[in-house]
């Protein structure tokens, strides 16, 4: 496949509007087809983008011949059917974050993935921002040395999905973000994922055992009833996690809360500390306090959707955010949401 165009489609016009304009730069990729409910803004972006064809169901898009690989942005209850059976049509898959919502489901979608030799990425679009990139290779490398905290914080003031979103905008446009049963989680799904994800990262991906967390749906719960709009998630979500090798670590997200928002991933080591925004490693060259600011050069920064093509056309290379991480990722949202429901610390299962 190395030196062969992958031919993509896109099944999703919100979020997934991205993953287009990203795949329509890319000259290794034709973004062939895409796929939405609502087939009138398909075909706009079909149009925009110059994918010859356009549907409104996926498993007519799967029938597509010639297709290689899709990306998957829609309502995070339809990541793990329609990952499925993309896969079981034996194309490569890009699917959003949250991976799934249950470990059932996380855990169906890596084994398929396997089962057919397909790749099987998360769409942990952080981890390739700003200067993350950079930062992860310097966890990698050992420069932390042992890495024994990490603490990551979302606040937002105000701004939930639906509710502070534009109905006509270009994401979180739909009533599923709300709803328990669809979305999975609140705050916690939409960017607790993120926020964990690239701090776990950083931290070496250590392996998590146990969580004791707290949610809370405190400001916005009646004027969505009001609206006639369910809304049973949470809205603000705090969590300590505790790893297999010792670590710990603290995170918290919200949606809208009465403070000033927030946005930080710290990674505390022996050796040296991190922090992405802004990027920056802490040291102690013998008793120098160093504070090095940390840059990625514009020719070494890549799109997760590059990459993901980079690695269908290269299989021997190793992909960023694999689906075996995206479930390591689900299993510790899973953990929060039990320990919240049951007001103590629980094993991740
Ligand atoms: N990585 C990020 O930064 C990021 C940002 C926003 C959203 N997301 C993720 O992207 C996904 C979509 O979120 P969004 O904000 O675009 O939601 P949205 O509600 O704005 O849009 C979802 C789209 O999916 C379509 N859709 C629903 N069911 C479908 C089906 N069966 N077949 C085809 N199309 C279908 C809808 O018509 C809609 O156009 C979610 O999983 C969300 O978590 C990720």
């Amino acid at each position: 496949m190395s030196n062969e165009i992958v031919n993509v489609a896109v099944i999703g016009t919100g979020m997934g509007r991205y993953h287009m304009q990203d795949y329509s730069t890319l000259p290794d990729a034709k973004l062939v087809a895409i796929c939405d409910l609502n087939e009138a803004e398909a075909r706009f972006f079909a149009e925009k983008y110059g994918a010859p064809h356009v549907f409104s169901d996926y498993r007519r898009l799967f029938e597509l011949p010639g297709l290689d690989a899709v990306s998957i942005a829609v309502p995070n209850y339809l990541h793990a059917p329609i990952t499925l059976a993309a896969l079981e049509a034996g194309l490569h898959v890009l699917c959003e974050k949250p991976m799934a919502t249950t470990v059932e489901d996380a855990t169906a979608m890596v084994e398929k993935a396997r089962a057919v030799g397909k790749r099987l990425m998360v769409h942990m679009n952080m981890r390739f921002r700003d200067a993350n990139l950079a930062l992860g290779r310097l966890s990698a490398a050992g420069e932390l040395g042992q890495v024994y905290y990490g603490r990551a914080s979302m606040i937002r003031r105000r701004l939930v999905p639906v509710l502070h979103f534009p109905p006509n905008g270009t994401m979180g446009r739909g009533p599923w973000f709300l709803d328990k049963e669809k979305a999975g989680g609140g705050a916690l799904m939409d960017i607790g994922v993120h926020t964990y994800d690239l701090m776990w990262w950083l931290m070496g991906c250590p392996r998590p055992v146990a969580v004791s967390a707290a949610t809370f749906r405190k400001l916005y719960g009646d004027a969505a009833a009001k609206r006639g709009i369910k809304f049973d998630v949470d809205e603000l979500a705090s969590a300590m996690i505790r790893f297999e090798n010792g670590a710990t670590a603290f995170v918290d997200v919200s949606w809208a809360a009465n403070q000033a928002a927030e946005w930080n991933v710290r990674v505390f080591g022996d050796k040296a500390g991190l922090m992405v925004s802004p990027a920056t490693l802490f040291r102690d060259r013998d008793g120098v306090l160093e504070s090095a600011t940390i840059e990625l050069p514009e020719m070494e920064r890549f799109t997760p959707q590059a990459h993901f093509v980079d690695c269908i056309r290269h299989p021997e290379k190793a992909l960023i955010c694999p689906g075996e991480q995206g479930l390591q990722v689900v299993r510790v949202l899973d953990a929060i949401r039990r320990s919240a429901e049951q007001g103590r610390e629980v094993a991740v299962a």
